[in-house]
Formats: structure tokens, C-alpha cells, sequence
């Protein structure tokens, strides 16, 4: 496995739609796991291709309760090819951060459950239904996937007030 060079704003690729995945090759299940283990070495609970550099539908996430598993375990991390959120129900609002923002944190509204298809590298379709932490990791997750970042859910005031910041604290 291999650490990869995590993308951050304003990289353009982070604005991509990235492109669906017909062929599941051996590529493509090394740099999922490539993805894995650079979400685990920088504490985060997803990850998408694009955050890598990588424009293609394929996103991987720990849910938060098998962290302290980590290390015990080989991988209990989902790695997710073509995923789509298929129903959303109810709202909640939570703190979310994302790799690819250091250090910015922001309360976003999202739906409180969903259902995600997708398929596994195995290329075999799954769909499975979840709620709080992972649910908002799906969302999070698969709005990178179409160019969408958080701050972009931000009120115009706070979005400046994120650019102002963010500008400031890197140059
Ligand atoms: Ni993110």
C-alpha cells in the first residue's frame, strides 16, 4: 500500500464531476486501498477518489465505531464504486470537517438517514441503509464525487468569512 497526496481547496479537481467506473481492475482496487490507508493516517472517516486526484466514482469510509479497531483488523473500512443515494428521510444538523479543508469544521443540515447502491469491488451491487454519522459520511462522501464541498451549503456571510480565514491561515 501507499500513502497518497491528499488534495486540498482550491485544487480543481476537488471541483470535478468524476466519471463512473465500468471496469473494476486491479488499478482500481490498489488505489482503494491506497484510499484506505491514507484515510486512516490522517484520522478521516471517508474519502473520495477525487480528493486524490483521481476524477472516478469510488469513495471509501470507516464508520466511526470501528476506529478503535483499527490495527486489530486487516480492513473494516466499505470501499463503494458508483455510489448513489437512493432516499433520504429527515434532517439533522452536525459538525463536519473534510480532508480536503484542514482545520475548518462548520454545522451542515443533511438528511438523518439514507439509502446508498452502489458496488463492491467485487462488482457485485450492494444497497444498505444507515443513519447519523455514516449517513452524513455517504452524503459528504458523494457530493465530492460531483464537485460539491461542504462550505458550498454555507450562508454567502460564512462562505466569505471561510475564504477570508482559510487564505489567511495558509499564506
Ligand atoms: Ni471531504
Amino acid at each position: 500500500m501507499a500513502l497518497l497526496e491528499i488534495r486540498t481547496y482550491p485544487d480543481p479537481v476537488l471541483r470535478k464531476v468524476a466519471k463512473p467506473i465500468d471496469d473494476i481492475n486491479d488499478d482500481i482496487i490498489k488505489l482503494a486501498e491506497d484510499m484506505i490507508e491514507t484515510m486512516r493516517l490522517f484520522r478521516g472517516a471517508g474519502l473520495a477518489a477525487n480528493q486524490v486526484g483521481v476524477p472516478i466514482r469510488m469513495i471509501v469510509l470507516e464508520p466511526e465505531s470501528d476506529k478503535k479497531d483499527r490495527g486489530n483488523k486487516k480492513s473494516d473500512a466499505l470501499i463503494l464504486i458508483n455510489p448513489v443515494i437512493v432516499k433520504s428521510e429527515e434532517e439533522e444538523i452536525a459538525e463536519e470537517g473534510c480532508l480536503s479543508l484542514p482545520k475548518f469544521y462548520e454545522y451542515i443540515k443533511r438528511a438523518k438517514k439514507v439509502s446508498v447502491k452502489g458496488l463492491s469491488t467485487a462488482n457485485i451491487p450492494f444497497e444498505m441503509e444507515c443513519d447519523g454519522h455514516m449517513a452524513r459520511a455517504f452524503q459528504h462522501e458523494i457530493d465530492h464525487l460531483n464537485g460539491v464541498l461542504f462550505i458550498d451549503y454555507l450562508s454567502p456571510i460564512k462562505r466569505n468569512l471561510f475564504k477570508k480565514k482559510y487564505v489567511k491561515k495558509d499564506r
